[in-house]
């Protein structure tokens, strides 16, 4: 399956915006350069930038909405697919995986809201206090876990440097990184002010040409993949069980919380 899904999100992406013209796999090719091939990206950079990508997003422990959605329906012995499937599924909210399209679609917004490419760290700072008045998150900061800049922004960070220093964008969600955190501290409820991975993917992409900025989500979902799917064939291995959250009446939490028993449920 992890060798199929390339081909298959690369067919997606050329028929729908490269007027369906499909690119055979070169077989010479390693798993993510040849994804970047058959996406019709044959400039190094941006299969180097492929491979960056591929081993980024693939997973970061199994807590994460598509990580663990992948392994509780695997854990009723649902097919691979159909399991990764539902991962995906989980992957597309806005709080998790899409978040690295609403980051580019929020910063072409902003440009376009401010008549300019390179907005200045002060515009900047009033373009997010009007987003968290309209009562809406930053996308690409905060984290569940992560309570710093998340490494994989850096990485990706380290490869604008070396490739694109002077790019626009790049540079704006530079600014951005610089801007962004004291703000979202000065709010006193955000856990983790600093950007993740989604922060900082998109403009990356920009750069090479690709702007089709609602198929970034199946990016990422190709490199989850990887991960996943290694952790489901773990999950086989050891013989997970069926996974199942306890459910309790109200009369249990009210015993629990009478100290009437020692565990919620019993
Ligand atoms: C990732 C995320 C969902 C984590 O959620 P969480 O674990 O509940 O985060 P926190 O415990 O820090 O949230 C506490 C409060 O801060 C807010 N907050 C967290 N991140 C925020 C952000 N980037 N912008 C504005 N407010 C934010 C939450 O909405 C919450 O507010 P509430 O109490 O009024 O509901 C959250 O940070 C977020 O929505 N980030 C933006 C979307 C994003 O980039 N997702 C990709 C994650 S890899």
């Amino acid at each position: 399956m992890i060798a199929r899904i390339p081909h298959i999100a690369a067919y997606v992406y050329r028929r729908k915006y490269k007027q369906g013209k499909a690119l055979q796999p070169d077989g010479l090719l390693d798993w993510a350069g040849n994804f970047a091939h058959m996406l019709g990206y044959d400039d190094d950079q941006f299969k180097e930038l492929m491979r960056l990508y591929m081993v980024i997003h693939a997973d970061h422990e199994g807590g994460n909405v598509s990580a663990h959605t992948t392994h509780l329906v695997g854990s009723a012995l649902s097919d691979p697919y159909l399991s990764y499937a539902a991962g995906m599924n989980g992957l597309a909210g806005p709080l998790h995986g899409l978040a690295n399209q609403e980051v580019i679609k929020w910063i072409f917004e902003m440009q376009e809201e401010l008549q300019t490419k390179e907005p200045t760290a002060e515009q900047i700072k009033g373009y997010v206090e009007k987003t968290l008045a309209e009562g809406k998150v930053v996308p690409g900061y905060g984290h569940a876990v992560l309570r710093k800049t998340d490494p994989r922004f850096t990485a990706q960070m380290d490869f604008g440097k070396k490739h694109m220093s002077d790019d626009p964008l790049v540079n704006t969600v530079w600014r951005i990184y610089e801007t962004v955190p004291p703000i979202l501290q000065s709010l006193g409820k955000v856990k983790n002010p600093w950007p993740n991975v989604d922060a900082h993917s998109g403009a990356l992409l920009v750069h090479y040409g690709m702007v089709e900025y609602e198929y970034y989500t199946v990016l990422f979902a190709v490199s989850r993949a990887l991960g996943v799917l290694s952790s489901l064939c773990w999950d086989r291995a050891l013989s997970m069980p069926l996974e199942r959250p306890k459910s309790v009446t109200t009369a249990a939490v009210k015993r629990w919380l009478n100290k009437e028993v020692q565990n919620l449920g019993d």
